[in-house]
Parts: structure tokens; C-alpha cells; sequence
């Protein structure tokens, strides 16, 4: 599978899809490149799992393992860190940047890639369920601050991508499910019957099946991929993969990032399905669907009590989409279905709707 990028340095990259492909990736990426250098950037928990062993298979190679892994990680010391590991390995713009980890790894090495020597290719081989069906594909990569998530950041589309769908069998099991919404998401804004695909095979999904999480990854790089080709930097369609995720954003800030990003999107999707619903965009039944598949995945479909409305109010005002400090919404007509209005598939919502949504799910 290609996705074709215009206006950037690569214009196009490949998606490599299987099941136990991560030896195989490494000669590839050297056919590739054949005259650069690689550099591997990971984390300890990957590391841990044995999937940098796997990738490398005894080959000597310079690699950086973020310690310790996950968002607490996600700044630009590490970048930072990064790069000079890069530059004391005498690493040049030669130098091809192989992300091996979930977001988290993908965006920091992605970003480093894109800022080391004014910008080198970075590969991605995404190890979650949520970077195999999202992060890995698009080309956002970026660091938090310590005021706000991805506050540094570049579009940096990558040169090809492996998704090896073995590699999730070791990830733990809230992680796992989370990073289905994302999935789920894309059946929701662009195809029923992919949707429809995911509700029928819940079980064969939660017990890892490979077969089925290639069907799974082949249609999440065909959605977004496609999504990506026709809108790369964001100006109008791409909005549509932030279905779920205004509402989302707002909860996952709440709860201070305990709770997993899959999860508040989860949440964020019924509070956008209600919303379409009270505008008599789609039929209540729809919603109750929905519910349905995210009951049977394990995550959650209200707002916890502890969260005040109120809060996530305010939140939502500080989205950083937000125009006079009230975000638009993404909608769906019907699933498979992203609402279009005016030219925008990003629409306004009044607040008093989003505020009744929001007590309705408390
Ligand atoms: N660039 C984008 O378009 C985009 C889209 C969505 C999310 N993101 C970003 O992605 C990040 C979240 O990504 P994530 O959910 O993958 O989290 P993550 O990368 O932090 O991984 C979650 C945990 O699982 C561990 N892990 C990863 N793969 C494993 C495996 N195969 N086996 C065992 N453990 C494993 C990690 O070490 C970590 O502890 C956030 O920073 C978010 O902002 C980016
Ligand atoms: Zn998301």
C-alpha cells in the first residue's frame, strides 16, 4: 500500500503490512537506503518485550531507548537527547531514523528526525494498537511542553512504514483495547462496513487474532491514508480524524492523563453521537450501536462522576482548534458518514447542546 504526500521531500511512501514481519523490516530498510546509516530510537518497555532484539537479530547498530517510556517522555530534552546521541554516534544527514515503539517513540523520533540536520528520513514501526492504526500514519510528530501536548512540532511524513501485527501481543491489556477506538473511529467517519466488520469480529480482536488485525490495519492505512492524501497538512477533510476527540481531548486532560487516550475518545465519540443525535442528524439507534461495541472492547462510555462539566467546558475552550474560544465539532450524517456543511466538515455546535451532553453522560 502507497500514500502519496505532495509538497513533501518524500511525495510518497509504503506501508508494509503482516504478522512477524519485524526481522524481515531491517534488510529492507537497508535496501531502502541502501547508503545511510540507521538509528534506531525505542523505548525501555519495547526493549523489554524483545522487539529491538527481533528488529536487529544480532546485527550491531547505534539505538537510543527513551527511559522511562511513555508521555512523562514526551519533551524536547529527549529530542534534545536524541540528537546528540545521534551526533556523538557521528551520524550525518546520511541517516535514517527508525521509530520501533507506540506514539510516544513515533512522534519524539519523529521529530527529531525532522529537526536533525535541517531533517532526515524516519521509518516507522508502530508496536500499539493506537500507532498502528493512527500516529504512525499522517507524518504528525512533535513533543509536549510543559504547558501543552505536541506544543513543539512539524509535519514529518515518513518513508515507509512496517506494521507488524504480532508485535501486540505483548502490550498490555488496557492499552490494547484503547487504541481499537481509534479503529473504530475510522469505520465510523468513512466506511459502515468496516465498522460492521470490527462489531462482528470483537472476539476474534480481543483475542489478537493475527489475520484479523491485518484485515483491521489494512482498512485503518486505506481510511487514513486516503484521508492523508487528500488533505496532508490538515486544511479541511483531514479534521474529519478528530471525530470523538474534541470532547476526548478535554476528558483526557481531566483526568490528568490517567486516563488512556482511546478511552476519552471513546467517551468523546457517544457525547458527539448524542449531539448528532439531538440535532436529528442520525437516528438514536445508531448510538446505542456504537455503545454497544465500545461496552464489549472494556471502555468507557461516561464521564466519571469526579469530572465537573464545568471543567471540561473550560477545557474545550482552550482546544487548540478553537475559534473565539469555542471549538468546532465533527459530525457524523450516519456511521461511515461524516457530516459536510458550508464546505467544512468541522461545524459549530452551541454551547448549551455540548454543556446538556455532557450532564446527560456524567
Ligand atoms: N502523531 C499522531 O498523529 C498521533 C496520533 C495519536 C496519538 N499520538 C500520540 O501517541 C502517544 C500515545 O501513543 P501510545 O498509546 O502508543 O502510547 P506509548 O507509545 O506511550 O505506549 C504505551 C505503553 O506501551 C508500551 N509498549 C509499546 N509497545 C509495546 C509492545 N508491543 N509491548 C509491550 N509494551 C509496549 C510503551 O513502552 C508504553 O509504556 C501520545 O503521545 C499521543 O499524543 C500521535
Ligand atoms: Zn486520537
Amino acid at each position: 500500500m502507497r500514500i502519496k504526500v505532495p509538497g513533501t521531500p518524500e511525495t510518497e511512501y509504503g506501508i508494509v503490512i503482516g504478522s512477524g514481519i519485524l526481522p524481515s523490516a531491517w534488510a529492507q530498510i537497508k535496501a531502502a537506503h541502501a547508503q545511510f546509516n540507521r538509528f534506531v530510537v525505542t523505548d525501555e518497555r519495547v526493549v523489554a518485550a524483545g522487539h529491538l532484539n527481533a528488529l536487529l537479530g544480532g546485527r550491531p547498530a547505534p539505538y537510543f531507548t527513551i527511559t522511562p517510556a511513555g508521555e512523562i517522555s514526551k519533551t524536547i530534552d529527549t529530542a534534545v537527547a536524541i540528537i546528540e546521541a545521534m551526533e556523538k554516534a557521528y551520524l550525518g544527514r546520511d541517516t535514517v531514523v527508525i521509530a520501533l515503539g507506540g506514539g510516544t517513540v513515533g512522534d519524539i523520533a519523529g521529530f527529531a528526525a525532522a529537526i536533525f540536520k535541517r531533517g532526515v528520513p524516519v521509518v516507522q514501526i508502530p508496536t500499539t494498537t493506537l500507532a498502528q492504526a493512527d500516529s504512525a500514519i499522517g507524518g504528525k510528530t512533535g513533543v509536549d511542553s510543559s504547558v501543552s501536548k505536541n506544543a513543539f512540532g512539524a509535519f514529518w511524513h515518513p518513508a515507509a512504514v512496517y506494521i507488524d501485527v504480532a508485535v501486540v501481543a505483548t502490550l498490555d491489556d488496557r492499552q490494547y483495547r484503547s487504541g481499537l477506538v481509534e479503529s473504530i473511529k475510522h469505520g465510523l467517519i468513512a466506511d459502515a462496513g468496516y465498522f460492521e466488520f470490527i462489531e462482528n469480529h470483537i472476539d476474534e480482536i480481543l483475542a489478537r487474532d493475527p489475520e484479523t488485525l491485518m484485515t483491521l490495519a489494512r482498512n485503518n492505512c486505506r481510511i487514513k491514508g486516503g484521508v492523508v492524501e487528500e488533505d496532508p497538512f490538515e486544511k479541511n477533510k483531514r479534521r474529519i480524524l478528530n471525530y470523538g476527540h474534541t470532547v476526548g481531548h478535554a476528558v483526557e486532560a481531566a483526568s490528568n492523563y490517567e486516563m488512556l487516550h482511546g478511552e476519552a475518545v471513546a467517551i468523546g465519540i457517544i457525547a458527539a453521537g448524542r449531539i448528532e443525535t439531538e440535532l436529528g442528524l442520525s437516528k438514536p439507534s445508531q448510538l446505542d450501536r456504537i455503545r454497544a461495541v465500545f461496552e464489549r472492547l472494556g471502555v468507557p462510555t461516561r464521564i466519571p462522576a469526579d469530572m465537573p462539566p464545568e471543567k471540561l467546558l473550560d477545557l474545550m475552550r482552550h482546544d487548540k482548534k478553537a475559534v473565539d474560544q469555542w471549538p468546532k465539532f465533527v459530525l457524523l450524517d450516519r456511521i461511515g458518514q461524516a457530516h459536510y456543511e458550508a464546505g467544512q466538515y468541522a461545524v459549530r455546535v452551541s454551547r448549551d447542546l455540548v454543556e446538556r451532553t455532557l450532564r446527560q453522560l456524567t
